[in-house]
């Protein structure tokens, strides 16, 4: 089994895009208000007393969009300094990296994954929900600035839908050829919008794996990572090419990771509230940080029980009408 060392901490539940595969369609989102997300204090105390102890040494901030959080890069200064701290990553859509890609590397930032499912700037709107001004080149030139910063490795992640932008694999494949760019493509899970999941809605991996095999051929590959995706390489390529497999291949077994949302509660897997302990709650009420500790330690023991299986979810039932940006990815 598996050891549980992974933290996904969502930042903030709001986001500046509205992807469609992610976002309920037209429905208005309840956000958490600002009094009830977690503060910056109460993410270290929470991580000092209860996560570190138990175990936990990597972590990766989300949203919604991370970048949306005013004081994101003190709370990136705060996790790095922790001396057991081994990762520390984040996950964005790049639309606010220009301006915060600096500040971030220097508060101990190193690596980040970034969302990108289209190098044509007029789809690139469409997926993410955009009625006005392109904002395809200001997601761009994040990605870029976040490249000459020095964020190494950073990944592109691609969700890939039918119709949508799978007439794209090859041309995001091509990115790793001359860049030390990760372009991981991620099969479209059954949450956020169920108009878009209809009969085959995902596509699975081994398809786009011989699409770029007959195209240039592909070998075994490595990257820094904790997370899901198998890594792939285009012989000679500077960068790889990884699959996040969810739908085809479940890897629910062996998963290493809880969720803490913006609103403190902990949630033991993506699909799955069984159990889930409300950690804001409980330190506002003044509850000790060694209750907390056992409580977090009782709900890791029995996680291996709750997780989602996604290989038995079926389209009808398994369909989960929660967002991806309520959730944090
Ligand atoms: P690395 O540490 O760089 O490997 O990152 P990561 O893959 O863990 O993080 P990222 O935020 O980039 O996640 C990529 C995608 O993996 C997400 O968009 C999800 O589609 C999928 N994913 C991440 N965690 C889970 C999970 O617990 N369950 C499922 N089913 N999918 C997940
Ligand atoms: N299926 C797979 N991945 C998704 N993401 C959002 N919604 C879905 C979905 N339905 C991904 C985004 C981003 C990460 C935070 O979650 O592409 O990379
Ligand atoms: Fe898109 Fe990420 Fe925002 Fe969801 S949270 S709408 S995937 S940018």
């Amino acid at each position: 089994m598996n050891p549980v060392d992974y933290l996904r901490i969502s930042l903030i539940d709001r986001c500046n895009f509205r992807c469609q595969y992610c976002m309920p369609e037209g429905a208005e989102l309840e956000y958490i208000l600002r009094d009830s997300l977690l503060s910056r204090d109460e993410i270290r105390v929470l991580l000092q007393e209860v996560f570190i102890p138990l175990g936990f040494r990597k972590f990766r901030l989300t949203g919604g969009e991370p970048l949306l959080r005013p004081d994101v890069v003190e709370i990136v200064a705060d996790i790095a300094q922790l001396s057991e701290t081994q990762d520390i990553a984040m996950t964005t859509n790049a639309y606010l990296l220009a301006d915060k890609a600096q500040a971030l590397h220097n508060a101990g930032l190193r690596r980040i994954n970034i969302s990108l499912d289209s190098l044509d700037p007029e789809n690139f709107d469409k997926i993410i929900g955009n009625r006005g001004k392109s904002r395809w080149q200001r997601t761009w030139q994040g990605i870029q600035t976040a490249y000459e910063v020095g964020f190494n490795p950073l990944k592109l992640n691609v969700v890939v839908i039918p119709g949508v932008n799978d007439g794209e694999v090859l041309d995001l494949a091509a990115l790793t050829l001359n860049r030390n760019w990760h372009v991981r493509f991620i099969e479209f899970m059954p949450i956020g919008n169920a108009s878009l999941f209809q009969d085959r809605a995902w596509i699975p991996s081994e398809e786009l794996r011989q699409q770029i095999r007959d195209r240039w051929g592909l070998e075994s590959g490595n990257v820094t990572g904790n997370g899901p995706a198998d890594v792939f390489q285009i012989p000679g390529a500077k960068g790889t090419i990884g699959f996040i497999s969810q739908m085809s291949e479940c890897f629910c077994d062996r998963c290493n990771r809880m969720r803490l949302s913006a609103d403190g509660l902990l949630r033991p897997c993506l699909l799955n509230e069984t159990g889930q302990i409300d950690l804001k709650t409980a330190l506002r009420e003044g509850k000790s940080l060694s209750y907390l500790r056992n409580q977090v330690g009782d709900l890791l023991a029995i996680k291996p029980e709750i997780n989602y299986k996604m290989r038995d979810s079926g389209t009808e039932n398994g369909f989960y009408d929660r967002s991806m940006s309520q959730i944090g990815g």
